[in-house]
């Protein structure tokens, strides 16, 4: 398994550009089950989990050919609608292509997605927005079986709000399967992440009715059939959020560019109240680096508001900052995986009922920490950016998941981080977070 050695204390320099979105690409490939037309899905980022989504869309009858940022697909057979355990529980996003099979193929068998390191992670609201639409669903043999009545899906009203919100892959689901369904559903709070919008935007283009994606109630008119795809995804806001961190930890000059600053205002209110100063144009985002800045209360909840998927990277900031900061998280409360890694580094948090109290200190130092899941390794990797001395992070490949080849591009930066080779992993390495 491979490891990050990073020395740090390096100021930073330069521009850094922003790649597709993962959790974009993720449910907009699965569209290519919704068409019999070939399609084609531009910056797309390269990514080990996007890599995993078309193995699940190849089995399922999707031919697809991947050239730099483009993948192109078209439907070679639609005999298969059963997205294999093998595949799904190293990804829980596969579940995002049931409501695309359901809705085109009237069937879809789709693994359960197993355990998740950052939490609890049910699809209850997944279920009930399809049974709302007609399906008949039951779960057998760590498989979940739906099936469109005769006739097909039917329109409905549903309420898809659950104990922490909304869902956003709930939403895309029972969103994609109510577009070929006939008559009208409308979906109560729904997610309105940028990427649920994405969808819809990538839908629509493709010849379907969904009104007010973005907001809390979508409604989708339902047609017959659909075009073939031709959609870039948007840039990855969280990646972006992530390099805006380093740039403020390390209190260096750099530009992100290629991003969507409009995705992320709630993480640059808590920014401005820190104090972290940055420059935002329409696509690019300037860090001003300043040498003091100050604790904050933050509360993770769905989207307007701050990303859970930012949590562990501004912990690493607030461990650093003056004064008392509070991490509240809504969405995962169990989601604090990065703490006690930090805490190797010299940081000061407890962690209770959902809260993490963390006290700044005036130094990180480097330590051998551990990568437990995507965004905790990302924190690390930041940290190890603003400690003094070495880190050194095993089990690099969570990162992999979600950040395309991030140390080379750090390093782009001046950043002094090179990953050092270890062992395959092993299959149980190989379990699903997305
Ligand atoms: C998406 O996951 C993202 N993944 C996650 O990003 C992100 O953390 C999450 O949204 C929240 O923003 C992708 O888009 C591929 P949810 P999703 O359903 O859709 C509960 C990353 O780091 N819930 O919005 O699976 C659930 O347990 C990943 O890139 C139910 O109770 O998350 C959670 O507490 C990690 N029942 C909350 O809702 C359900 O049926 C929000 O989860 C579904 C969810």
């Amino acid at each position: 398994m491979d490891s990050f050695l990073i020395q740090g204390g390096q100021r930073l320099a330069g521009s850094i550009a922003v790649s597709g979105s993962k959790n974009s690409a993720l449910p907009i490939l699965a569209v290519s089950l919704m068409t019999d037309a070939p399609c084609r899905f531009g910056n797309i980022p390269l990514l080990r989990d996007i890599q995993t989504q078309v193995k699940i869309l190849n089995t399922l009858g999707i031919e697809s050919v991947w050239k730099g940022r483009v993948i192109t697909t078209r439907v070679a057979d639609t005999y298969n609608s059963t997205a294999p355990y093998e595949l799904v529980k190293q990804m829980r996003a596969g579940v995002c292509v049931l409501g695309p099979l359901l809705a085109k193929r009237g069937e879809a068998i789709v693994s359960l997605p197993g355990g998740c390191v950052i939490g609890e992670r049910p699809i209850d609201l997944h279920l009930k927005g399809l049974e709302a639409l007609g399906a008949e669903i039951t779960l057998d043999h760590g498989n979940i079986h739906a099936k469109a009545p005769k006739g097909g899906l039917r329109g409905a009203e549903i309420y898809l709000g659950g104990k922490f919100g909304s869902s956003v892959l709930a939403t895309d689901n029972v969103m994609c399967a109510a577009v070929l369904a006939k008559g009208t559903t409308v979906i109560e709070c729904a997610a309105c992440e940028p990427e649920v919008v994405d969808l819809a935007e990538c839908l629509n283009a493709m010849g379907a009715r969904i009104e007010g994606a973005g907001s809390p109630r979508i409604t989708i008119h339902g047609v017959k059939k659909l075009k073939g795809a031709d959609w870039d995804v948007i840039p990855d806001r969280i990646e972006a959020g992530t390099f805006i961190l380093a740039g403020a930890i390390t209190r260096s000059p750099i530009t992100v560019a290629g991003c969507r600053p409009d995705h992320l205002l709630a993480f640059f209110d808590v920014l401005r109240q820190m104090g972290i100063r940055t420059e935002r144009k329409a696509n690019a985002v300037k860090v001003i680096p300043v040498d003091l800045w100050k604790g904050t209360e933050v509360v993770t909840l769905p989207h307007p508001a701050f990303p859970t998927d930012c949590q562990a990277q501004t912990m690493a900031l607030m461990s650093l900052a003056q004064g008392a900061s509070t991490l509240t998280e809504r969405i995962y409360p169990e989601r604090f995986m990065a703490a006690a890694e930090l805490k190797r580094m010299g940081a000061k948090i407890s962690v209770a009922n959902g809260v993490a109290l963390i006290q700044g200190v005036d130094k990180l130092s480097g330590a051998e920490v551990m990568a437990s899941d995507l965004r905790a390794s990302a924190a690390l990797v930041i940290a190890g950016l603003a400690a003094q001395g070495e880190t050194k992070i095993s089990r690099v490949y969570h990162i992999d998941r979600g950040y395309e080849r991030i140390e080379e591009r750090l390093r782009k930066l001046g950043a002094r981080i090179q990953r050092i080779a270890g062992s395959p992993e092993p299959a149980a390495a190989k379990t699903a977070e997305a």
